[in-house]
């Protein structure tokens, strides 16, 4: 029997319309080769989620997204907004939906395309088969932690405060995430923390290091996050999987995305316990370009490919979404983000049209 797919479609700020747009035509042609029945309902998130309702995240936008199999999701983020109070800002849907939908691992697929080694601002060579899996927990750490605020001590001057926070049983679920990944790729972990001065990783380290002892064929390595930093530039190749907390996780999965060319290229999925998930590009809503067909939808579209994957488990339908962007970047069609002398300029639709053209 067909399996039927009910997909949340959120998306969202600036440049979310027009690159989901893409991807859901994707989902709409496979869907009518056959591959699955498919039901798509649209809801209101972010900046639009506030201007339709007064708040980021409306009720039924969230009712809808744990009702969905799956949610397909733009971008967030507005500037006119930035000056509501926090709670209101367009980027606590995404953090909403992330926690409320226990949404903890997030994977973030940092691999390049042979087209693009030269579109990346490192040597190709340095670049080229890049094939790096990060693995972000997305629930914890300063994210959520509490206390936070900003107060005023008896000086009058201001404070800030943020608390970074883990506990074992995240730590172990996170762990067993990368140490699987692992498992059907190249069989190594990096675990990236600040063991040296924060207790939270000191604890993250002990707690990798104890669980690393249930797989033993797969080898585990530490790194400081600075020194991960810096590896990622000057020698990415050596990493397979990448496991880390939020915090750090954001920051080398942005750095990462910039070894493969764009940002503008990459996947990710942020899965619960079941393999539920959210799939999103990992770029925000760049407002500067909205609405002007200039964005690369490849990230979401690649999305949607790992939607197929991970939560529904139609690899062939997974590997026809890849082999057609993988056919549309050699056919030479670049977004201005992945544009190289030699190539035909082309717009967000246009690019659309390219991987639909290329799946028949
Ligand atoms: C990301 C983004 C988000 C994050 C923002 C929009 C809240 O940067 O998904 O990486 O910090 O997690
Ligand atoms: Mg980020």
């Amino acid at each position: 029997m067909t399996q039927h797919l009910k997909i949340a479609v959120l998306a969202g700020d600036g440049i979310g319309p027009e690159i989901t747009d893409q991807a859901v035509r994707v989902l709409q042609q496979l869907s009518a080769q056959g591959h699955f029945g498919l039901t798509l309902e649209q809801a209101p998130v972010g900046g639009v989620g506030y201007r339709a309702s007064g708040h980021p995240l409306p009720q039924a936008t969230l009712a809808l997204a744990k009702s969905a199999d799956a949610i397909l999701f733009g971008a967030v983020g507005d500037f006119s907004l930035d000056t509501l109070p926090r709670e209101l800002r367009p980027e606590q849907a995404i953090l909403g939906l992330r926690k409320e939908l226990g949404l903890f691992a997030n994977l973030r697929p940092a691999m390049i395309y042979p087209e693009l080694a030269g579109a990346s601002t490192l040597k190709p060579e340095v670049v080229s088969g890049l094939d790096i899996m990060i693995i972000r927990e997305l629930t914890g750490d300063i994210y959520f932690g509490q206390p936070r605020g900003i107060r005023v001590l008896e000086n009058g001057e201001r404070e800030g405060f943020d608390t970074m926070v883990y506990r074992e049983s995240e730590i172990v679920r996170i762990g067993h995430v990368a140490f699987q990944a692992a498992r059907k790729r190249g069989k190594r972990v990096c675990s990236v923390d600040k063991a040296n001065v924060l207790e939270t990783t000191q604890l993250w380290r002990e707690v990798m290091t104890e669980l690393g002892k249930s797989y033993p064929d797969v080898a585990l390595t530490h790194m400081y996050v600075d020194n991960a930093a810096m590896q990622l530039l000057k020698a990415p190749k050596q990493f397979d999987v990448v496991v880390t907390g939020n915090m750090f996780g954001d920051i080398l999965s942005d750095e990462a995305s910039m070894l493969t060319g764009s940002i503008g290229m990459l996947p990710s999925a942020s899965l619960d316990a079941k393999n539920k998930g959210l799939y999103e590009p990992i770029h925000g809503s760049a407002p500067d370009i909205a609405g002007k067909n200039l964005a690369n939808p490849l990230a979401t579209i690649l999305s949607a490919a790992m939607m197929l994957r991970y939560t529904f488990g139609l690899t062939q339908a997974a590997d026809a979404v890849e082999a057609a962007v993988r056919k549309t970047l050699s056919s030479g069609m670049a977004t201005p983000d992945i544009y190289r002398d030699g190539c035909q300029r082309v717009g967000t639709v246009e690019m659309g049209d390219a991987v639909l053209a290329a799946m028949n």
